[in-house]
């Protein structure tokens, strides 16, 4: 079993040195997506924020940011990371804060965490809840069903200093849910090597159950965009002002999946 650290520190050394995510450019992106539907949007709360690292790059582009987060070690080191942030400890399925927000996302496929369609409904009302009239949300989903191919072996390593990281990662498919286990090898001089292993557990919904819960949560001017930096697109969705008529939602890409 890994040491709390471990897991916050592996995770960056994973992402940002081994997989090369670069959070700067994708917060740069968010940024401007949100400003496009919402030009005066000046609040983000980013919810399964992890260690925050986008709100570490969003901070600098909206006057108010906060982030939430399940796991105690990625909360700890996001609210290190993030000086004078509020990071809730708190579950996307049901949360409450006291105040809402020009734009809340759920991003790198959080979402998948949500382990029916019931807890997916439930995450988009909670969602939904904490934005104000005319405010964006911006959803990352995992993969749909027909998306996800599971078996290969993913290979990660990465170094930093004195540490040195290793990572494998093989998933399985079984119904509507993927499985993805993964072993770290942590090296450091010093401390020697340690070795854990973390299951993760994500939902394949498909397109027409993401956008059945956006709906249902009241947004509307639901949208499908391009992906960043994969082949997986990323979903924007409005909280209609009162009063205002807003444009039907498209049909989702694949229309079974
Ligand atoms: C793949 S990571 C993404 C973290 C971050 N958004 C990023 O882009 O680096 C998924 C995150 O979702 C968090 N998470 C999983 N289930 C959650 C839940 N029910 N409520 C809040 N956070 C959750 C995990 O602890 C983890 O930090």
């Amino acid at each position: 079993m890994a040491h709390d650290q471990d897991l916050a520190s592996a995770y960056e050394l994973i992402y940002t040195v081994a997989a090369g995510k670069n959070y700067r450019r994708e917060a740069h992106d968010i940024a401007v997506l949100i400003r496009q539907r919402h030009p005066t949007a000046d609040s983000l709360l980013d919810v399964a924020c992890g260690t925050g690292l986008h709100l570490s790059h969003l901070r600098d582009s909206f006057a108010h940011v906060e982030g939430l987060e399940l796991s105690n070690p990625m909360r700890t080191a996001a609210a290190a990371r993030l000086d004078g942030i509020a990071v809730h400890a708190g579950d996307m399925r049901d949360f409450r804060l006291t105040r809402t927000f020009s734009a809340v996302t759920c991003l790198f496929s959080a979402i998948g965490y949500a382990r029916s369609v019931h807890e997916l409904h439930q995450t988009l009302d909670c969602l939904a809840a904490h934005l104000e009239p005319g405010g964006v949300l911006l959803l990352e989903p995992w993969f749909t069903p027909s998306q996800f191919i599971a078996g290969p072996v993913d290979i990660g390593a990465a170094a930093d200093g004195q540490r040195h990281l290793a990572r494998m990662c093989v998933s399985r498919h079984t119904g509507t849910t993927s499985t993805l286990t993964m072993h770290y090898l942590l090296g450091e001089t010093g401390t020697g090597i340690r070795h854990w292993t973390e299951e993760h557990t994500l939902t394949l919904f498909t397109n027409e159950q993401y956008l059945h819960a956006i709906q249902q949560a009241g947004l509307r001017n639901v949208e499908w965009l391009p992906g960043w930096h994969d082949q997986r697109p990323r979903i924007a969705a409005i909280k209609p002002r009162p009063g205002r008529s807003h444009a039907a939602a498209p049909k989702p890409p694949g229309s079974t999946s």
